[in-house]
Order: C-alpha cells, then structure tokens, then sequence
C-alpha cells in the first residue's frame, strides 16, 4: 500500500453508548464465504467482512454530537486523546447504502463513490468478534478478481497486514474488530482516528486536499504484504517489513515520513513486482494475456526454504488456462517471481534504496507469515501521488524509457482525485471465490495460458518454435514471440511455451 485512504464522517440519526461502542446502528457483518484447502479438498468457511473504524461514524457516547466532523475533531469531547477514547464511540455501518459496500455468496464489490462517502476498507472477518488470521508461510492464497469497471488513478487492493486479531480490543478499545479496529500497515499512516485505544488528536492537520481526512502525530505501523495492488491497467504484489513485529505505534523519525523516508521502522517502498515495470507491457490489461475486461483468478504461493520464505510466485487462471507470470525484460533482472536475489536485482537496475534488505527482506516477511496477518480489501484513490507509482510514470517527471519508470500506461494526469472522484465516481472492483491452503491446492486449469489450447500433461513445447534443449535460457524467461529480440534456448528440463503471438516462454517440462 502506498499512500493511505479517503474516509468519511457521518451526522445523522438519534442517542447512545474508546472507543466506546455506539447503538444507533446494529452493527451487522456482511457474509462472505471463503474456503480453506489441502490437497484432498476445500471446506467452506463463514466468514464475513468487517468495515474498518476511521469510516464509521464517531460520536459522543451520551448524545448523537459528532466526535469528528469532515476532517477535524470536536474540541470540547476531544481535547486530549484519552478523554477522546472516553467520551466517544463508534457506530454500526449502513454497508451497501452509506458505503457501497455488497457481498453476494462469496464475493464482495466495492464501489468507488457512494453518496458522500469515498473509497472504503474491509477485513476479513472469522467470526464476529475476531479478524480470520492468515499463515501462509508456505501456503497459497488465491482469488478472483474483476477490474474491468476500475480505470485509471484507482486501486482495488487485497492485502495482509499484521493487525492484532481482536483489532486491539482493551479497557481503553472497546469496540475491537467487530468494529473494525487495530489497523496498521507499512506506510505507518498517521489519519488513524485511534490507534492502541487512543484518540490521535495531538497536532491533527486537517487534509488540504481530502475533505473527511487529516493526520495526527501518532502513525501505525507493521509488516504488510499486498498481494493485489491494480486496476485494469496495471498490477503489483509486493511484500513491505518492518524492524517491529506486529501493530506498532510511531512518533517522529520512527515513523518514516518525508525525508526520514529510509530512516523509520518500515519499508515503505517494498520489493514490487509489476510486469509492466518490469518490461512486460503486453502482459496484463485490457485484451492482453491476463485480460482485465473479465474475471481472473490471482494465485500468489509464499514457498518456504527450511522454514524461511524464499519465495513469492505468482499464477493466473484465466478461461481454464494457468498462465505463468511473466519474466522480467529489464537488463540485469531475471525471473517471473519475488525473491531476495530478484529484489536486490531491481533495486539496482532501477537505482532505487533497498529498504527491503534492511529491513530484512523476504525472511522477515516470512516471520510475519507464519504469525498470522488479517485479510484487508480496498478501494481507494491516493491524495498523495496520484497512483502514478502504480499505473503511470513515477515519477512523474522521469522519462519513460528510463528503467523501473513506467509502470503503466495511465497518463501522468490520470489519478488527480478530484478528477478520478468526479469523472469515475461509479468505479468498482469485485473480489471473490476467496481460498487458502497448501500449495497448489486452491486452483486448476491447464498448464498454459494465453489462447493456447495444450493441456498440462503436454510433456513437449508442441505450440513454441522448434528450440534444441539444453539452452541457457532459465525457466519462465521468455524465449520467443514477435518482437523478441533476445536468443538462446530454454535450459533442459524445461520447454519453450508459446502463449501467444508475442510471448513464448520456458515452462517446466
Ligand atoms: C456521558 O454520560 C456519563 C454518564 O452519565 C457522564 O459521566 C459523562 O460525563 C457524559 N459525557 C459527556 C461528554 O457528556
Ligand atoms: C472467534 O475466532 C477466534 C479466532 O479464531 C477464536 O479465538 C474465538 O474463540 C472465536 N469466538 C467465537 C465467539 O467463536
Ligand atoms: C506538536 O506540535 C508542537 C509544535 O509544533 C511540537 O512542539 C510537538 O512536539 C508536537 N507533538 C507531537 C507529539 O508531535
Ligand atoms: C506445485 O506445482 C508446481 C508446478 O506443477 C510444482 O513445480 C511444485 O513442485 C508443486 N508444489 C507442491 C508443493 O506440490
């Protein structure tokens, strides 16, 4: 997650009761099935979705007075941040008519703009006290995903940050995750009304350009791996760490913000991988071999060495086809798939900081795994770079042929909010058919994408150019397709795959 989120603040409605919790609304979790998978099978499990706490409406426990209006906070109920916690409380959310947010059996959508209210945050939840914790230290995720109603500018995200499961709930918090409390995230975001049980209302600055947002001195801070950042342009999956496990509240440097950017307890900028940043343009968008104008499912397995996580590979199902990530195309990059070796790579060829590293790299997002992270899903639009970091050039001002620039093809005015707020007010995104478990146990589909009809007991490259084996080429680099200028052949054991007229690639034999 790059930057943070918009939010809203209600006033409406009659009398009630740290967040305390408040009674004017029940409060009721959409359901949202998901399943759980080993390779003799999934079983469905009832979960649902929470909405997170900095969009519901905040207001004194005795009367229906907002606590916090638009971006600022009611002075006498809040004058310090315990006070805060006390007098106010939060309340039960109207899902689809005051945040468009809807499930259906085992799919959520979330729309952009509804009403006044922009851009939304859900969490998993297990039951309805508690986030469902994720292990996925040597396990697979997957989802599907429809982005084709999400343009530029805009990100539909499915992450894990490592939030407590109970979201925090003390004598000092009492609504807890039923109430959507206890974020946190790599960016150590500061517009957290709360966080720990109290009010972050020291040095509050009102947004100057999100009118329900602010920041206070006080960010939070953890380990978070996104496993989904896009829109129909442009996709990214990208662990962050942190130097601190768990939710960990920041003040000054500790916090990483402008020029202390390398300085704080986390990675903001993370190890990405965008196969358009990449090099790969024709991989994913509209009509290219993952194609955004329908459904996909998005496969993300965090492989373990000896208990450590050494890997985070990438896998599309689309129309029955697995398609392999795509390889990187940047001079001095190799591979379809995070590791440390491949994020040292980038950081250099792109000449960025290696936060990553130091803070401890894929091992350390390991850790995080095997302790357990909570389930995020967002729409958002982003205040403070346009989301050009995800789908354009970023900067902005770099040239595009300069490596590690283009990350997609938005133009570098697209993701203005006010423009994208206004012109894509009825933008969505759909998550569903979530599922968890042991490696290769959540998907199926034929051993190639991309139009190509061979199926995966295919044991030769039937549909690639003619290539002797033994090349030098590794597996799942690219090995041919109109346009490639590269030579060799794939390395022995593996074979070369066309996927389709422009991409052919080293798939295992
Ligand atoms: C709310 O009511 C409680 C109990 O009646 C009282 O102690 C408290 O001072 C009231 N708070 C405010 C902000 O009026
Ligand atoms: C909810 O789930 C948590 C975590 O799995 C568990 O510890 C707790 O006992 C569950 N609570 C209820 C009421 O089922
Ligand atoms: C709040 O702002 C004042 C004045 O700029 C500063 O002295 C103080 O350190 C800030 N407090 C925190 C907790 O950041
Ligand atoms: C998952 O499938 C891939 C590709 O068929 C295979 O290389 C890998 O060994 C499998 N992993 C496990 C744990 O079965």
């Amino acid at each position: 997650m790059f930057p943070t989120a918009s939010l809203i603040s209600l006033c409406l409605l009659a009398v009630v009761s740290a967040q305390q919790v408040g009674t004017n609304m029940a409060e009721n979790h959409p359901a949202m099935t998901s399943q759980k998978c080993t390779s003799s099978g999934c079983t469905t499990q009832n979960t649902a979705v929470v909405l997170d706490s900095n969009w519901r409406w905040l207001h004194s426990t005795n009367s229906t007075t907002n606590c916090y209006t638009g971006n600022t906070w009611d002075k006498t109920l809040c004058p310090d941040p315990t006070t805060c916690a006390t007098n106010c409380a939060l309340d039960g959310a109207d899902y689809s008519g005051t945040y468009g947010i809807t499930t259906s059996g085992n799919a959520l959508t979330l729309k952009f703009v509804t009403g006044s209210n922009i851009g939304s945050r859900v969490y998993l939840m297990a039951n309805a006290t508690n986030y469902q914790m994720f292990t996925l230290l040597n396990q697979e995720f997957s989802f599907d995903v429809d982005m084709s109603n999400l343009g530029c500018g805009l990100n539909g995200a499915l992450y894990l940050s490592e939030m407590p499961s109970n979201g925090g709930l003390s004598s000092a918090n009492k609504a807890g995750a039923k109430y959507g409390t206890g974020y946190c995230d790599s960016q150590c975001p500061h517009d957290l009304k709360f966080i720990n049980g109290q009010a972050n209302v020291v040095n509050w600055t009102a947004s100057p350009t999100d009118s329900n947002s602010g920041s206070g001195s006080v960010g939070t801070c953890c380990n978070e791996m996104d496993i989904w950042e896009a829109n129909m342009n442009a996709a990214a999956y990208t662990p962050h760490v942190c130097s601190s496990d768990g939710l960990t509240a920041c003040t000054g440097t500790d916090c990483g913000d402008g020029d202390n950017r390398y300085n704080g307890l986390c990675d903001k900028d993370g190890c990405d991988f965008n196969a358009y940043r990449m090099g790969d343009t024709t991989f994913l968008g509209p009509g290219k071999t993952v194609d955004t104008k329908s459904k996909f499912t998005v496969v993300t397995q965090f492989i373990a060495t000896g208990g450590t996580l050494s890997e985070i590979r990438r896998l599309y199902v689309q129309g029955g086809k697995v398609i392999q990530n795509s390889a990187s195309k940047i001079s001095g990059v190799s591979g379809n798939s995070v590791t440390d070796s491949f994020c040292n790579a980038q950081k250099t060829a792109f000449g960025d900081t290696n936060s990553f590293e130091t803070r401890g790299g894929l091992a350390a997002m390991g850790k995080a795994l095997a302790r357990g992270m909570v389930l995020a899903l967002s729409i958002w639009d982003d205040h403070t770079a346009g989301m050009y970091w995800l789908d354009s050039n970023y900067p902005t001002t770099g040239s595009a042929s300069t490596p590690g620039v283009a990350r997609g093809p938005c133009s570098t005015t697209s993701g203005d909010p006010k423009t994208v707020e206004a012109n894509q007010a009825s933008n969505s995104v759909t998550f569903s058919n979530i599922k968890w478990g042991d490696l290769n146990s959540t998907f199926s589909g034929s051993n190639n994408g991309g139009g190509s009809t061979t199926t995966a007991t295919t044991t030769t490259g039937s549909t690639g150019p003619t290539q002797p084996a033994g090349g030098s080429l590794p597996v799942w680099s690219q090995c041919g397709g109109q346009g490639w200028t590269g030579s060799g052949t794939c390395v022995s054991g593996t074979v070369c795959n066309k996927q389709n007229d422009f991409y052919s690639q080293c798939i295992p034999a």
